[in-house]
This record gives structure tokens, sequence and C-alpha cells, in this order.
């Protein structure tokens, strides 16, 4: 790689960030990388996750706790490194909680947006992979989803706010020409790196369907809930699409390349398979590779749920030149080996005497 040096990534302790940063480190990119520790474990001395990064690349991660509601201490950031380019996986993204607190999500989501813009353009920093998400498309009037599918009927404000600033970006784009952003539309992330040594560990409570099997196949939670059995699909289960998180991260890599050789203005990209799998499947699959049975308690649909989403991925590799590598059986094996390495997640401080417990 490239004429970028050293890249920003806002949200670097968190599950897809810190998965990318392995991958940037692999390049030959600097990373500095901040997060306010909203969803990810850690504190003043930084983050485990991004140790474990260090620890699997042989590299260093410049890391700040730092929040990007908090202007002035972004733009110090800025004055500190010489910043090329940004990639912005900083946000809240649990759809249950943006319902109940949609201020929280709109803030937090949106300012945070707006301040490192701002920050940016102050910098003569304009290069930026932004990370949005297929949520953006609604209930979809076609399958496989392409990017110029129509996008706002959105049914959460989680959602919203991704697209939110997707129409800020098209804006933002057309009236200064010097912006250079990258808008990637992921689907359904999961799975860790092979090394079993980083993975997803949310600090809030979560709902993704794989830590949420992982946990179950483990005995700490007594069954996995499927909302709906009765969808218009091979076996009545949702349909997505599920990709390998380390996938989703070249993706990234792809996307700096591009924008390291063009002047793109705005494009945006979906990250997906291509491939449609329904959780009875996947769990299926799962319990095949981990040889683990998982109960299983089918309820109602949940309100706004889609029935069916997978991913026309043709775009990205006609011009991002990627593709995806890793099967489903892949991601639930890496998946796995992260929480059975880690049954607890990364390693804590013990609130009350400031001891480590856990692995490390
Ligand atoms: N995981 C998914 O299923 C998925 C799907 C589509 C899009 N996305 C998007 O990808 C990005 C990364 O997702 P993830 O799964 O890694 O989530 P994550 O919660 O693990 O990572 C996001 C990180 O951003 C941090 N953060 C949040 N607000 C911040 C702020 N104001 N200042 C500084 N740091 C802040 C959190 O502490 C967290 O570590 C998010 O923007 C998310 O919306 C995720």
């Amino acid at each position: 790689m490239p004429r970028f040096k050293t890249v920003l990534v806002t949200g670097g302790a968190g599950y897809i960030g810190s998965h990318c940063v392995v991958d940037l480190l692999q390049v030959g990119l600097e990373v500095v990388a901040i997060d306010n520790f909203a969803n990810a474990v850690g504190d003043e001395e930084g983050s485990p996750a991004l140790r474990r990064v260090e620890e699997i690349t042989g590299k260093c991660v410049t890391f700040y706790k730092a929040d990007l509601l908090n202007k002035p201490q972004i733009a110090q950031i800025f004055t500190k490194h010489k910043i090329d380019c940004v990639i912005h996986f900083a946000a809240l993204k649990a759809v249950g909680e943006s319902m109940q607190q949609p201020l929280l999500y709109y803030q937090n989501n949106l300012l945070g947006m707006l301040n490192l813009l701002e920050v940016m353009r102050a910098n003569n920093c304009y290069q930026m992979v932004f990370s949005s998400s297929c949520t953006v498309y609604g209930e979809p009037e076609y399958l496989p989803i392409t990017e110029n599918h129509p996008t706002g009927k959105i049914t959460n404000v989680y959602g919203r706010t991704k697209y939110f600033i997707e129409e800020m970006l098209k804006d933002l784009c057309a009236a200064d020409m010097k912006w250079n952003i990258i808008s990637l539309r992921y689907f359904n992330p999961v799975g860790a790196h092979p090394s079993g040594l980083i993975g997803e560990d949310p600090t809030k409570e979560f709902t993704n369907l794989m830590p949420f099997m992982a946990q179950v196949a483990l005995g700490k939670k007594p069954v996995l809930t499927v909302f709906g059995s009765d969808y218009n699909t091979p076996d009545g289960t949702g349909v997505r699409d599920y990709i390998h998180v380390m996938d989703l991260a070249s993706g990234h890599v792809a996307a700096l390349n591009l924008l390291n050789t063009n002047h793109v203005k705005l494009k945006t990209y979906n990250l997906g398979t291509g491939k449609g799998v329904t959780v009875k499947q996947l769990v299926d699959v799962f319990e095949k590779v981990t040889k683990t049975k998982i109960p299983l308690k089918y309820v109602e649909r949940r309100l706004g749920d889609i029935t069916a989403m997978w991913a026309d991925p043709s775009l990205a590799k006609r011009e991002l030149n990627w593709s995806t590598r890793y099967t489903v059986e892949q991601m639930c094996t890496d998946f796995w080996r992260w929480q059975t390495m880690n049954p607890d997640g990364y390693p804590k401080k013990n609130k009350t005497n400031g001891v480590l417990n856990g692995n490390s």
C-alpha cells in the first residue's frame, strides 16, 4: 500500500474496528485508534482488544480514549498526528435501544459524525470510509439488493441515523469537491479473527444472533429465541447475508486502495457474500462445527424485522476488486474458537481492587 500513511480509526476498540485494524497494520499503515468504550471493554490504560491486535500483528497501535461528542478532544488528536484518512466505525448500533432512546442515538451518531467531519475539514483531511448498513434499504423491493435499491423506508431509529448520515454525505460531497468518501453498507457481520485472540465482546446488552447462540452453546443462556417461524422462506425463519468479519476488514483495505488512487467524490458499496442463509440453517451449521446442541424457542415475529435480505456484491467486486473468502462453516468455527478461548470475553479490570481477572 500506499500514499496514505496514517489512518484514524474511530470505534477502533469495537468488534469490526479491531478486526479491521489487524488488516490495516498488516498492509503497512500506521493506525491511530480512538474509542470512548461506550460498547467496548477498556479504560484509561487502553483497550485489551487492541493489545491483542498488537500481539497478532507484532505492530503498535496508537490509542486514545476519546469521545466524538467532545470536539476539542478530537481536534487535539489531529494536531498530534497527520491523519491521511479516517475510517469511521464509531456509533451506537443496538436497534432496540435506539427505539427507546432516540435522542441518544441521534446525538451520538449524527453529532459524532458532524464533529468529525468539521475537524477533518479544519485539518485538510478529506478522505473517509464510513460504516453504513444494509438497514438503510428497509424491506427489500427485490433481491439480491443492489446499491441503487431505494433507501429511506427504515423501521428503526438506528437505521435512520445511518440513512441521515448518508444523505448528509451526499450534500457535503456535492457542495465541496475536495471530499473523497466511500460508504460501505455492511450486511450481517459474524465470526472472529482465526487466531481466537479477538472477537465480539460488547459491553451493552446484545441480541446479535451469533454471540447469543455461542452463549447458549456454552450453557450461559438457556435457550436461543428465534423471532418468527412463519416467514415465506425455505424453513420459515428470516434470511440474512452473513459475512465473516475478516472479509469485512479486507473490504476496508480495498476501499482505502480506491480512495488512494482515485477521486471518487462519494461512492457506496454493499459488503456481503451474495448468499442468503436462514436463521435455522445458521444454527444447524453452528451445531455441526461446534458439536453442541442449541435449544431453540420459536416466538412471534418482531415488529420491523425483515423477511429476507442479501446483497448483490458485484459492484464491490468490479470496482474495489474485493470478494469474500470465508464460508459459513468458517464463520462459526472462528467465532466458536474466540468464545471458547475467551468465555468471559476480554480481560476486565476488577472494579474493587484494580486487579485483572479473566484470561489475558
Ligand atoms: N455489527 C453489525 O452488525 C453492523 C452492521 C452494519 C453496520 N455496522 C456499523 O459498523 C460500525 C461498527 O460496528 P461494530 O459491530 O464494530 O460495533 P461496536 O459497538 O463493537 O463498535 C463501535 C465502537 O464505537 C465506539 N463508540 C460509540 N460511540 C462513540 C463515540 N461517541 N466516541 C467514540 N467512540 C464511540 C463504541 O465504544 C464501540 O467500541 C458501527 O458504525 C455500526 O453501526 C455494524
